[in-house]
């Protein structure tokens, strides 16, 4: 037989996929496992947009659609991207994909030629890697300060003549640190002095905690050259409905949308209606999953302190960030067996050392991994 694509075979496979899968062996012999593996809120989608979907299924919204996405969803995302990220933007510079990871590979096709690099910040999310080798692009690995999880004038040393793009992802998943004003200018100038791209994935941007956060695109000219990358699934609790979407200049959302046409044609019809309902709707909804996530955090990352362990700032997104005395897998492989508590070794994001652990459960199970934690040490 032929061999297959060498190019998805150069392609790693997740890091997480062995504790993953060994969790979910133990659950299904019965074992009571505790999961702070988890990505995604534990919250159920708020009512009025489950709504909205249904009415739209009702009212016949069951069939193709425009592929950038329906008008009233482009519009109504321009209108939060103005508004919100103070960032100018048209209908025509939007396009919903299904999910943030689609917009995020989308984009990396559209602007990737074979050889062009990337800065990927470390610790960083799972995908992006990925979604570079996919479409032949290299990535280049920049460790922000294992303290500060900031920025500093190192990054300029990654640079050179074929540096095509740098991926932010302000608040971190994994790190939860939200970047500050330095980091960001300094990404900015990055990009302006040597005619960079960026993608600012800000898919945890409501999710803060006392920092604020700051847009990419919305300094000095960086609109001209960043993709914003967004979505549904983390600020409205909607991860299974995939729905994400990408705000950049038309000639990127042009590119992003013939590789849309010609894969996925366009997000799900009806689950775009609720993408409406979510940003044109009541936003208490986002306030109160934060607030309940802030309770969670302080909780944890207290305690994890009491314990001894220095946690990286958790300004944002759901995730406290651990250093660990040893070898990541092998600890996050002991709490699994020993404690029943499933966490992410951080060497799936670059970053060994570290342990993430997910605090979107609820504060009963929180209270019960913490007690089994200390435990087993
Ligand atoms: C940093 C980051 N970007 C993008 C995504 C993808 O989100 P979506 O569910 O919209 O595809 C995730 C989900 O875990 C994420 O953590």
């Amino acid at each position: 037989m032929k061999p297959l694509s060498a190019k998805i075979g150069a392609v790693a496979p997740s890091a997480t996929i062995a504790i993953s899968d060994k969790a979910k062996k133990m659950q299904r012999e019965g074992i009571d496992v505790i999961s702070l593996s988890i990505g995604e809120p534990d919250f159920d989608t708020p009512r009025h947009i489950k709504d909205a979907c249904i009415d739209a299924l009702n009212r016949g919204e069951t069939h193709y659609a425009p592929s950038n996405g329906i008008p009233e969803l482009l519009s109504a995302i321009s209108e939060k991207i103005n508004r919100d990220n103070h960032v100018p933007c048209t209908p025509q510079q939007v396009i919903v994909a299904c999910g943030a990871k689609d917009a995020i590979y989308e984009a990396m096709e559209a602007v990737l030629n074979p050889g062009d690099e990337t800065i990927l910040l470390t610790p960083a999310w799972v995908s992006y890697e990925p979604c570079v080798q996919i479409a032949g692009g290299t990535v280049v690995k920049h460790a922000v300060n294992q303290k500060s999880f900031q920025l500093d004038d190192s990054i300029l040393e990654r640079v050179n003549a074929k540096t095509k793009m740098i991926v932010v992802n302000s608040p971190s998943n994994p790190s939860g640190a939200v970047f500050d004003k330095s980091s960001i200018n300094l990404v900015a100038d990055l990009c302006q002095d040597n005619d960079i791209y960026a993608m600012s994935d800000e898919i945890y941007e409501t999710l803060v905690y006392g920092k604020e956060h700051i847009s990419l695109a919305s300094l000095g000219n960086m609109a001209e050259r960043t993709i914003t990358i967004n979505g549904f699934s983390k600020s409205y609790a909607m991860t299974g409905w995939r729905l994400g979407y990408a705000v950049a200049p038309v000639g990127i959302i042009k590119a992003m949308s013939k590789v849309q046409q010609h894969s996925i044609s366009q997000a799900t019809t009806f689950a775009m209606w609720g993408g409406v309902a979510a940003l044109r709707g009541d936003q208490r909804c986002v306030e109160e999953m934060r607030k309940e996530f802030d309770r969670r955090r302080k909780y944890i990352i207290a305690e994890l302190n009491r314990m001894g362990y220095q946690t990286a700032p958790a300004d944002g997104a759901f995730y406290a960030f651990v250093k660990v005395a040893g070898d990541d897998m092998e600890i996050a492989n002991r709490w699994l067996e020993k404690a029943h508590v499933a966490v992410t070794p951080g060497s799936a994001f670059d970053a060994p050392g570290w342990l993430r652990l997910s605090y979107a459960a609820s504060m009963d199970r929180l209270k019960e991994a913490i007690s089994r934690i200390r435990r087993v040490g």
